[in-house]
């Protein structure tokens, strides 16, 4: 099992926002949503390499700034073309207020 690794503070994170966190070399996108939940996916979009931290989030969705594709970022799905790939997502999680994800 992975450790977590700390990201950042829950405060740091807008709700129904995402930040990007990069960590060992890779890129990753840190969401928070309306109900203090916490998410985490790959950084880049499928389609072309896009920082997904430059889209746009409503409810329970990323939409890429480059096409507006969108994906589910619980979930990873693709649910607007022009994305057809699945984003790769990650377990997160609050601990003393504390945004923590296992990569
Ligand atoms: S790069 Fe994301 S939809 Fe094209």
């Amino acid at each position: 099992m992975a450790d977590w690794t700390r990201v950042c503070a829950l405060d740091d994170i807008d709700e129904e926002d995402v930040i990007r966190f990069d960590h060992d070399g890779r890129t990753f996108a840190v969401y928070r949503d309306l109900d203090g939940g916490v998410y985490c996916t790959d950084g880049l979009c499928t389609h072309e390499q896009v920082h997904l931290a430059d889209g746009l989030v409503m409810d329970d969705t990323i939409e890429c700034p480059k096409h507006n594709g969108r994906f589910n970022y619980k979930t990873g799905a693709p649910l607007r073309s022009p994305v057809c790939v699945a984003l790769a997502t990650y377990p997160a999680r609050v601990v003393d207020g504390e945004v923590e994800v296992q990569l």
